[in-house]
């Protein structure tokens, strides 16, 4: 990520007034210090460390949550597996039932929050934005797996970049019918957290849960299906995303990349990616009860549809 540009991206070449400078300059105050409240929230003692929730008032997600993800934190432990080196890592966390409902079933997985607080080394370490709180993009990209089911059938399914939950992968692995999965982040604290999460969820499926940086990878092992939300806004890391798509994905496969348009971030990812032969098609509307949220969150004074609203990606070699 380039660290001098906020999520915002702003290096659009339209031309535009001096209010709107101010007003822009006011906004990306506003944004930057509810996210370092996030932060500041999640660096504090226990009680307090758990990342954003959909309802959590204090939040970016309280205004760019489409409140498709139920949260309820559970009081006891989810599942004790038989094996018992791993107890200490879920007893340290605490546990949250992750909910979605399409066409009134449900879908849930048990996601661990870690208790702690973090280290220094966890925050000047590699990118930490997938430890914060379970972004938009993974919201609406987890609702369209629970909504599209049969996409994964028998699959092989890889998540890029998943963050602290790669909740979209383990929706696709326990509903899915995959053949296998793999969930993945090229941070450590983030993956550490998912298998630990791992343990207190039942698939009928392998799942398994790895570091994978994008610009390391095992080119031999391709993938059916990929999917990937909120990596596009890494201007650095871009280029590596695209070749680690490339390399990983079937020729006949498909990645679903869900990500906001903000600023020129997602168009400058479809530039490149066609560059590489990847065809893409961004599908704004992929889902009617997803769209009726965003309508309904246009009027909202804090809503800003170009940094807010998740956009899906298929991209396909052929
Ligand atoms: C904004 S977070 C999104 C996390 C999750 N998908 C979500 O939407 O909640 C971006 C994720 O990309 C991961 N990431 C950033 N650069 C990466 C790279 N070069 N290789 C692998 N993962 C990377 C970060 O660790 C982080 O978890």
């Amino acid at each position: 990520m380039d660290q001098n540009k906020d999520i915002f991206g702003f290096n659009s070449k339209c031309s535009i007034t001096l209010n709107e400078v101010i007003q822009f300059g006011n906004e990306k105050k506003k944004v930057a210090r509810r996210r370092w409240a996030i932060l500041a929230k999640a660096l504090k003692s226990p009680t307090e460390s758990q990342p954003s929730s959909p309802t959590d008032e204090f939040s970016v997600r309280r205004i760019s949550s489409f409140m498709l993800l139920k949260t309820q934190e559970l009081s006891t432990i989810p599942i004790i597996p038989a094996e018992s080196q791993c107890i200490d890592q879920i007893k340290k966390r605490t546990w949250f039932k992750y909910s979605i409902t399409v066409d009134e079933y449900d879908y849930f997985i048990n996601v661990g929050h870690r208790n702690r607080t973090f280290s220094a080394e966890d925050l000047m370490g590699f990118n930490n934005t997938g430890n914060i709180c379970i972004w938009p993009s993974e919201e609406t990209l987890s609702y369209y797996v629970c909504s599209n089911l049969e996409k994964f059938n028998h699959k092989s399914v890889l998540e890029l970049g998943g963050g602290m939950s790669c909740l979209a992968g383990l929706f696709a692995a326990k509903y899915g019918k995959p053949k296998r999965v793999t969930v993945t982040d090229g941070n450590k604290v983030s993956v550490d957290n998912v298998q630990v999460t791992l343990k207190c969820n039942e698939f009928e499926t392998s799942v398994k849960c790895k570091v994978l940086k994008w610009n390391c990878y095992d080119a031999a092992e391709k993938f059916d299906v990929i999917l990937c939300a909120d990596c596009l806004f890494f201007d650095d890391a871009r280029a590596d995303l695209i070749e680690c798509l490339w390399a990983c994905l079937a020729n006949d496969g498909i990645a679903y990349v869900m990500a906001p348009q903000r600023g020129n971030t997602l168009d400058n990812f479809l530039s490149q990616s066609e560059g590489k032969g990847f065809i893409c098609k961004k599908i704004p509307n992929y889902n009617n009860i997803v769209w009726e949220k965003r309508l309904a969150l246009l009027n909202h004074c804090d809503y800003n549809d170009n940094i807010h609203y998740p956009i899906l990606i298929e991209v396909t070699k052929e």
